[in-house]
């Protein structure tokens, strides 16, 4: 039986840190409301489009594997809102990395992109259609976001992490999963400004309304990703005192909290990034994985919990068995360029491009405002 094992790891964060205290500069809000309500401390704004984060975590997952970008068969970059539509981001990170065999697909699936990506690169691998993937799960949200909605503008933050999954003969890898949609609360969040729907309206590109009920999608968002870890557990044959981690999507340090205890997993057993990184929507599963990585809390051996939740309202949860090596095999140079502005610097000059496209485009977005009923 061929198996799909993780044999690299990788992760770009761009360096600037917008803080709670930066938010409250242009929002009625503070830092003790987001804490206490999210676990959300900071989180970063990028300088560069996601597919500059792409490329140096892709390499440093290539570094790891001891992979050269000629050796992939595949390339798959889980994201929501990508750099672009047609070429797609596969495709211009295969041309970044010059990993000139691969197949290059992308797949949005909201913030479970990463997961569903890793399903599939471990079905083509089990299947003997390929023998070695590259998975990348991104996000840069901040370009995509109402700076001036405080019940959405605290909650995301921006970043990028990658896996390298090779064919191999031992059980390892991703094991078991259970995937699932909540289509009929699809509505719960919707993002409108990026799609031709809007664009069809007269919405200009990427200004964005966000309609996001968050008590409904915190309640969906810990059923399901209870419900999709004991099923995925269960089909296993194991209980969650078997698990040695789990690595959850960090949207919400409460959600995680109640996912835990329904799960029964304690605390010391889950990861979390949420306070530093927010909710990096795809890239969350994979950055948290490298930490873990990078902090020894994935040993040799380890049976590792991954579930998630996104718009759709998507839902998953990945079982994974880690193989012998935590340490990566090599490292690589590939770094992004120098940011010479401060993440609220960035963060302003977005709020102010926006102001100036809402003044231009005034009248269709009250006709659109008034159609939607928003
Ligand atoms: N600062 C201060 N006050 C705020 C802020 C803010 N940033 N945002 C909202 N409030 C106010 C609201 O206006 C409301 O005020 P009101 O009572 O006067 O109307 C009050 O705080 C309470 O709001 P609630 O919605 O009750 O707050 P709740 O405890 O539910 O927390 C939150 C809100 C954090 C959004 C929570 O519901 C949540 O985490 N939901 C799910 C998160 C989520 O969906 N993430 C994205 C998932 S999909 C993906 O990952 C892409």
């Amino acid at each position: 039986m061929i198996h799909a094992a993780i044999t690299g790891w990788g992760k770009c964060l761009p360096p600037a840190v917008l803080t709670n205290a930066d938010l409250a500069t242009f929002l009625d809000t503070d830092d003790e409301w987001i804490v206490s309500r999210t676990g959300m401390k900071e989180r970063r704004i990028s300088h560069v489009p996601l597919g500059e984060l792409a490329r140096v975590a892709a390499s440093r997952a290539l570094a790891c594997a001891g992979v050269a970008p000629e050796a992939l068969d595949l390339i798959i970059v889980g994201s929501t809102v990508g750099d672009e539509l047609a070429p797609n981001m596969a495709s211009g990170l295969q041309h970044r990395l010059g990993a000139t065999r691969a197949a290059s697909m992308d797949l949005n699936t909201a913030c479970t992109s990463f997961l569903y990506g890793l399903s599939t690169a471990t079905a083509l691998i089990r299947t003997g259609v390929l023998e070695t993937a590259l998975v990348v799960g991104g996000e840069v949200p901040s370009p995509f976001m109402d700076w001036e909605d405080r019940n959405t503008a605290v909650l995301f933050g921006d970043g990028c992490g990658a896996v390298v999954v090779r064919a191999t003969d031992r059980e390892e890898g991703l094991l078991a999963e259970r995937l699932g949609c909540a289509a009929d609360a699809r509505g719960a969040l919707d993002i409108r400004g990026v799609g031709a729907r809007f664009a069809n309206l007269g919405i200009p590109y990427g200004h964005t309304h966000w309609i996001f009920e968050g008590q409904e999608i915190f309640k969906r968002a810990v059923l399901e990703m209870t419900r999709a870890g004991e099923e995925a557990l269960a089909k296993r044959g194991l209980s969650i005192g078997d698990v040695d981690l789990v690595v959850p999507h960090q949207a919400n340090q409460r959600i995680i909290d109640a996912v835990g205890r329904r799960l029964g997993a304690s605390p010391e057993r889950t990861m979390l990034t949420v306070h530093k990184y927010a909710n990096m929507s795809a890239a969350t599963v994979p950055v948290a994985l490298v930490e873990a990585l990078e902090e020894g809390r994935v040993k040799p051996g380890a049976w590792l919990l991954l579930p998630a939740f996104g718009a759709g309202l998507t839902w998953c949860a990945h079982l994974v068995k880690w193989g012998e090596r935590t340490t990566p095999l090599g490292s690589s140079d590939a770094e992004l360029p120098p940011c010479d502005r401060t993440a609220l610097e960035i963060v302003n000059e977005l709020r102010a491009r926006r102001a100036r496209h809402a003044a231009a485009a005034r009248p269709q977005l009250d006709a659109v405002q008034a159609l939607l009923g928003a």
